[in-house]
């Protein structure tokens, strides 16, 4: 977009500002002129997600890049990370350029897509995927992500290249081992419901490992969906210490228990599985304090079909791209997180461990931001809901909130400006 606008009255942090564009960039954000009446809409940066899973190339039935593009542009994202583990796995140049190449068609003003390279060839564990390769074609980072990698040989080798190739190490941190054919979190629910269990081991045991490995090779890595107590205080001890350690968690891990299971509910199965009460309020601490660096989606759309089976036989994820603002938005209501960490979560924190531009909303920064107004709300429904994947618990619940424009560097993504922009 070229020339001048001015978003006027518009809250940033508490404070009625006119925001000025430039072109793709931020000229100003100033305090708003005029009688400051209006002021009903909120102004955040762009939001990045680094974890989803977009299932193109090979399983379009269930998303695929442009619906999943869509998802993201209405949900807020300016920029989206897609998992490796798609049909063929993303761990050739031709896969990366394929799905660069997909969404430049499909959504040539983005949300911007950064395909997350293979860590080990086939997501096999066996041999490392040919990472320079990767990078070179355009991945932001490496993960084995919905298949962790056991052999922690393979793990050091990974990090260490990784290091040279500046891009970060996304672990999917669990001992597989502890954990055949679990459904759910282990423990009295599990029991009562006779379903076999995940213990919450699973998770912090791979999470000391790489801590470990981090702290010897003194190179970073970066821990996908933490769900456990557990893995918070071993991140917090290695924080404390200097580790090079930084970590995600989602939505639906600070806002729903294990007590989901309890009507055997497939839409509320995923992996790790939901936690106690007790990692629910560990997890909400972390991430105000910022032990968890940062908010993920962990989005993982399935087909209609795929979930309604009985639990036992359904696949793991939940929907995220859709409802991942509002979501977090009832957390704000509930006083457990402010606006500036919501910004600190899905914005400037990811921004700085991936090494990304984000909008500080600076003169010169990109034009990424949207305008969310609060006192709205909206239900997501099989319809509304820009994903294919329909599957999250929040199904047909009102959320509050409800985004009003997307842009990123300056071009409307999704929804209008409001009346009055000039
Ligand atoms: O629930 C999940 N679904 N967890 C993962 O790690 C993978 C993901 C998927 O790809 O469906």
């Amino acid at each position: 977009m070229s020339g001048r606008r001015i978003i006027q009255s518009v809250v940033w942090q508490g404070q009625i500002c006119d925001c000025i564009l430039e072109g793709d960039r931020i000229a100003e954000l100033r305090p708003a002129e005029g009688d400051g009446s209006g002021g009903e809409l909120l102004l955040l940066p762009g939001l990045i997600d680094c974890h989803t899973h977009l299932r193109e190339p090979g399983q379009e039935h269930k998303e695929d890049i442009a619906s999943g593009l869509a998802a993201a542009a209405s949900g807020g994202f300016c920029s989206i990370f897609c998992m490796a583990n798609t049909v063929p796995v993303n761990d050739n140049s031709a896969v990366t350029s394929m799905m660069l190449d997909t969404a430049a068609r499909a959504h040539p003003r983005g949300p911007a897509l950064h395909p997350v390279g293979a860590l080990s060839r086939g997501l096999a564990g066996k041999e490392l995927a040919p990472m320079h390769e990767l990078a070179r074609s355009g991945c932001i980072a490496f993960s084995n992500d919905g298949i962790p990698v056991s052999d922690s040989s393979l793990m050091r080798r990974a990090m260490e290249y990784s290091t040279d190739l500046q891009r970060p190490v996304i672990d999917h941190c669990e001992d597989s081992s502890l954990s055949p054919e679990g459904m759910i979190s282990e423990g009295p629910v599990s029991d009562r419901l006779g379903l076999r269990g995940v213990p919450s081991i699973c998770e912090s045991i791979q999470v000391a490992r790489d801590i470990l490995l981090a702290s010897y090779l003194d190179i970073p890595v970066h821990l996908a969906h933490i769900s456990r107590r557990e893995s918070v205080e071993l991140i917090h001890w290695a924080k404390n210490k200097g580790v090079p350690v930084s970590a995600e968690t989602c939505p639906h891990y600070l806002l729903w228990t294990e007590d989901r299971a309890v009507e055997y509910d497939p839409l509320a199965k995923v992996n790790p599985p939901l936690g106690t009460a007790d990692d629910v309020t560990a997890l909400r601490q972390a991430v105000r304090e910022g032990v968890i660096d940062i908010l993920a989606t962990d989005h993982a759309p399935h087909a209609p079909f795929e979930k309604e089976v009985p639990l036992s036989r359904a696949p793991n994820g939940i929907s995220g791209l859709d409802t991942a603002l509002s979501l977090c938005w009832t957390l704000v209501q509930e006083g457990v997180l402010t606006q500036k960490d919501l910004v600190r979560l899905w914005c400037h924190a990811p921004a700085r461990i991936f090494g990304l531009r984000a909008n500080g909303f600076n003169p010169g920064d990109p034009a990424d931001f949207l305008l969310f107004d609060p006192r709205d709300s909206w239900t997501p429904t099989a319809e509304s809901m820009r994903s294919r994947g329909k599957n999250t618990p929040c199904l047909n619940q009102e959320l509050p909130g409800r985004i009003r424009l997307n842009c990123r560097r300056g071009e409307v993504l999704y929804g209008q400006f409001p009346e009055g922009a000039a």
